[in-house]
């Protein structure tokens, strides 16, 4: 659905987007990654046609960026990052008239402004002036015009940011039911977000691609992925030494006392569960304990090592 090659773009003087290659299959949902500034939305502005690049190809639904833009725009559904909205528009108002402008027919484009409107839950406030919306139904507004010409491909940059936790998990929602039916390329640094609808991250840092994968597999990369937090009434002097030999362990490490009640840290290789082998030393040590809770690395961890291990090779 998407296929780019050795795409860059220089801003004055200043690389955004450093020979990136990636592809989107057909009916993939992909979370595009990154820190603020990492050629995230330069990315999809030029796959939208809205930015020319500098080098390199790309073709979105099998039409070239550069050559086809009105054949890859009636393909794409757009949202940027700053949603443009008409503010002394009425909701159904305004998307009849970018349904319009998307080359919809007066009968055709009525009943897609209906069904985005469902889609995205505005049928109810329909007639309400967008200049006197919440950011929420905004956001929703801005989705719904991004659908409302049934696109193959969404393109979403940034769809939850401003949002609060229960608005972002309403979007979450409504994009994880578009991901039925349509393909996604999601820009968002709501990392728990993507780990719940993403089947694939692409991380960008500094214009350059860092990682492309499954949340799963990028997680189980991470060294030390595993940790385990256990709570010990006067822990013996060879408590540490004890875990550390337990298979799967890679350290234990004493972090605070309170009360007789020691907390100690172990780390272990990813997606090991180290806690039936803790239990049974405990058992056969007469350890007393009162807290053994295994902590598993998030996406979230994982995005933060790889860009930390960029960041060090400049
Ligand atoms: N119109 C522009 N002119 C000059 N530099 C820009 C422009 N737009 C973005 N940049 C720069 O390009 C880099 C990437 O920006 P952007 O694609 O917006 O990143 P992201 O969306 O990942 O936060 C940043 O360093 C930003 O300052
Ligand atoms: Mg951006």
């Amino acid at each position: 659905m998407i296929h780019v090659e050795h795409l860059t773009k220089r801003y004055a003087g200043r690389t955004a987007v450093d020979r990136i290659s990636f592809d989107v299959g057909r009916g993939e949902i992909v979370g595009f990654l990154g820190p603020n500034g990492a050629g995230k939305s330069t990315t999809l502005r030029i796959l939208t046609c809205f930015l020319s690049a500098t080098e390199g190809t790309a073709t979105v639904a099998g039409h070239d960026i550069f050559k086809d833009s009105i054949a890859v725009r009636r393909h794409v559904g757009y949202m940027p990052e700053n949603v443009p909205l008409y503010t002394d528009m009425r909701i159904h108002e305004y998307l009849r008239f970018r349904a319009r402008l998307k080359g919809l027919g007066w009968r055709e484009s009525r009943r897609a402004v209906e069904e985005a409107m469902d889609i995205c839950a505005l049928a109810d406030v329909r007639s309400k002036l967008i200049g006197t919306l919440s950011k929420g139904y905004r956001q929703r507004v801005g989705l719904a015009d991004a659908l409302v010409n049934k696109p193959d491909l969404l393109i979403l940059d940034e769809p939850t940011n401003g949002l609060d936790p229960n608005q972002i998990r309403q979007v979450r929602e409504l994009i994880r039911q578009l991901g039925e039916r349509h393909t996604i390329l999601i820009s968002t640094h709501i990392l728990h977000e993507v780990e719940m609808t993403c089947g694939r991250v692409i991380i960008l840092h500094r214009g350059r691609i860092k990682a492309s994968d499954t949340p799963k597999n990028l997680i189980r990369r991470l060294r030390d992925a595993g940790a385990v937090r256990m709570e010990i009434l006067d822990p013996p002097a060879d408590t540490i030494a004890l875990l550390e030999r337990l298979p799967g362990v890679k350290s234990a490490a004493h972090i605070e006392t309170r009360q007789g009640w020691a907390c100690v840290e172990i780390r272990t290789d990813s997606l090991v569960d180290v806690r039936e082998e803790i239990y049974n030393l405990a058992v056969a040590k007469r350890w007393k304990l009162r807290e053994l809770t295994r902590h598993q690395a998030s996406l979230e961890d994982a995005f933060v090592d790889i860009i930390q291990d960029a960041g060090k090779d400049g």
